[in-house]
């Protein structure tokens, strides 16, 4: 199942991505933790000191690699050079798993332990100008759409991606990547003008998008949540002491997290869970595509000096269930 936070800068997409990946991993299930939002902070929001997380390898820099497992003996896809963040797995493309160990992981992924369960993290790296524009060769979350578009994942396994919502997003297919993407939203204009946005985005694609309010304060709040976003508010958050031991320095046992907010931990999942339901592996392949023509058209021929059309596989729809996915070992 794949997750994405949203939102504005500030209003708790780190904290709550942190929140929910220690959930998950309490309840025993292999979680895939990506930090892919502007400000790394996710590895911190894990309890790593910084020292440790600014140690952490960048999928950024590792295109490259990624770009020459991802391909395999897919003949369609000349090269690494010829490869960009949208080109799509065919027959012969490296399939990856929530589970296993494969090249990608061993070069970008850390285990971290919470409370002693271990989940994998992953980090796009900081961000440089260069990475927010719309047909960028090399942008860092170009890393994380290639990973999510070679995914082969099912029920009860997670990748939760703290993510930014800027125009790089948009411009590629990631937004339309998860199963869920849950809009952080605090009771402000600005929270909710975020929102519209996105949902305005979102429309055409079929992208699951919930809200949840945080650092929500009362009934007043609460109101002001359900009048600007209605149904699509799922759950909101209130001022957590917990949070703030941790930003302290002096992380709690995640056991001691409050009662309310355990109990929207518990909300979100579940409406992850649901949404497996919904998964459409042809609308999944037949987007990827779609953005990929697109990028193709716009930089990426020039860019790259070939047909970026040809890289597609007209036969191959990436399964959601692994049983018949085209996997081919590089
Ligand atoms: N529910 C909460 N309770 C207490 N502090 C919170 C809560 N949500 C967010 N914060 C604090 O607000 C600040 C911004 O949150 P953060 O998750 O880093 O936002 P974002 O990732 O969206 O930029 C952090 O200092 C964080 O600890
Ligand atoms: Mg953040």
């Amino acid at each position: 199942m794949r997750i994405a936070f949203v939102g504005k800068g500030g209003s708790g997409k780190t904290t709550l991505s942190a929140l929910l990946i220690r959930h998950l991993a309490a309840t025993g299930a292999p979680v895939v933790a990506i930090d892919a939002d502007i400000n790394q902070h996710l590895g911190a929001a894990l309890g790593l000191d910084e020292a440790v997380a600014a140690r952490l390898p960048a999928m950024g820099e590792h295109l490259p690699l990624i770009k020459e497992y991802l391909r395999g003996t897919n003949p369609r896809i000349a090269s690494a050079e010829t490869m960009i963040k949208t080109t799509p797995p065919g027959e012969g493309s490296a399939l990856l798993r929530v589970r296993e160990d494969n090249p990608v992981y061993d070069a970008c992924a850390r285990p971290v332990e919470l409370d002693g369960d271990p989940v994998r993290l992953m980090v796009t790296g900081p961000f440089t100008d260069a990475d927010l524009g719309v047909a960028c060769y090399h942008a860092k979350t170009g890393a994380v759409e290639l990973y999510l578009n070679h995914l082969v994942d099912g029920r009860d396994e997670y990748v939760v991606v703290d993510m930014t919502a800027g125009s790089d997003s948009f411009a590629s297919g990631l937004f339309t990547r998860f199963d869920i993407t849950f809009l952080v939203a605090e009771p402000t204009r600005k929270g909710v003008s975020v929102y519209r946005q996105y949902k305005e985005y979102a429309r055409d694609y079929g992208v699951t998008l919930k809200v949840v309010g945080n650092k929500v304060q009362g009934k007043d709040d609460l109101d002001f949540l359900r009048d600007e976003v209605g149904d699509d508010l799922l759950v909101t958050v209130g001022h957590s002491d917990w949070v703030r031991a941790m930003e302290k320095g002096r992380p709690p046992r995640f056991a001691l997290l409050e009662d309310a907010n355990r109990r929207a931990l518990r909300l979100l999942h579940t409406a992850v869970d649901v949404t497996y339901g919904l998964r459409d592996a042809e609308r999944y392949t037949r987007q990827m595509v779609h953005f990929h023509l697109k990028n193709a058209h716009a930089w990426g021929n020039e860019r790259t000096g070939a047909d970026l059309a040809a890289q597609v596989d007209p036969g191959f729809v990436l399964g959601g269930l692994g049983e018949e996915a085209a996997a081919a070992p590089a």
